[in-house]
């Protein structure tokens, strides 16, 4: 698909996140990413739909560098992401992960502290020695969230999956991104509770001019709550639009049960690896 302007991203604003051609191809072939270009602006709610092993999560982790490229570009604002880079990079990104990926024997306040690691040493992370400035601001993201001091102390394991959720999304803000990516929030949550963590996602990233790039399973909730729908197929990008455009026909398009596109090397290292007969 041609590269997405900045018109059909943003109006003409200057983009905040940039993928310009990336190709991410597996060992066996599977092409996670096949030639993915596009660009998002500051503040914007972007959400990534797509079948399973259609390509998000690699596109997601190609931000903060959790995934190698083989190919293209990623950039925040004027930064490349690199080796050199990627320190830095990683202090302006935070995660929401869809199993909320907390330490569940830990206290909340040490889950929550522990969004602090690209910032303090290890040391002090492994020990629990934060500095002062930082826990106030864990026990501000706490309350922003919606929790309060009484539950700075219990084990994360004994909250709701919506409470744990919301702790990830506080962990998330302590360091006050610029970039959250959300891998699936929602997919561990009933509809009641997964509309009330995306609304709490949409504010808090809305209050701090943050840009989210969220992938999401649910095609009624990115309607809802997405400003620009962005879908893949096989690792490309087939559908780039705001919500309102993203129809019925548009769904049917993106979901529709043709076969995948496969990388032609795929075939031959089955039958390298296994001794399979290509069909
Ligand atoms: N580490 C890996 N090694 C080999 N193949 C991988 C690896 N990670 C992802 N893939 C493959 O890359 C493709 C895209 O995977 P990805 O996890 O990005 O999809 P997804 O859209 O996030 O899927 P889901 O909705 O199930 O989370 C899939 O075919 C997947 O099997
Ligand atoms: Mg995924």
């Amino acid at each position: 698909m041609a590269r997405a302007t900045l018109t059909q991203s943003g109006g003409g604003v200057q983009p905040h996140l940039s993928f310009a051609g990336l190709v991410r191809q597996f060992p066996d072939g599977v092409r996670a990413l096949d030639d993915v270009s596009f660009d998002v602006p500051k503040g914007q709610f972007c959400v990534v739909l797509g079948r399973s092993g259609s390509g998000k999560t690699t596109l997601l982790r190609s931000v903060n560098g959790l995934t190698e490229l083989d190919g293209g570009t990623v950039r925040l604002n004027d930064t490349e992401m690199a080796r050199g880079t990627l320190r830095a990079i990683r202090r302006r990104v935070a995660m929401v992960h869809q199993q909320f990926n907390l330490v569940e024997r830990a206290s909340v306040a040490a889950n929550v502290l522990s969004g602090a690691v690209a910032e303090v040493s290890g040391w002090r992370v492994h020990l629990g020695w934060y500095p002062e400035t930082l826990r106030a601001r864990a026990c501000a993201a706490l309350h922003r969230v919606g929790l309060d001091e009484i539950h700075l102390n219990r084990r994360a394991a004994a909250l709701s999956g919506g409470q744990q959720q919301r702790v990830g999304i506080a962990r998330a803000l302590l360091l006050n991104p610029e970039v959250i990516l959300a891998d699936e929030p929602v997919a561990s949550l009933d509809p009641a509770i997964s509309r009330e963590i995306l609304t709490l996602l949409r504010d808090v990233a809305r209050e701090r001019g943050a840009t989210v790039l969220c992938s999401l399973h649910q095609t009624d909730l990115a309607r809802e709550f997405a400003d620009r729908i962005v879908g893949m197929r096989s690792g490309r990008v087939v559908f780039d639009g705001p919500s309102a455009r993203f129809d019925a026909a548009a769904e049917a398009a993106l979901y529709e049960n043709t076969p995948a596109v496969v990388s032609p090397k795929a075939p031959a290292t089955l039958e390298r690896s296994y001794g399979c007969t290509p069909l």
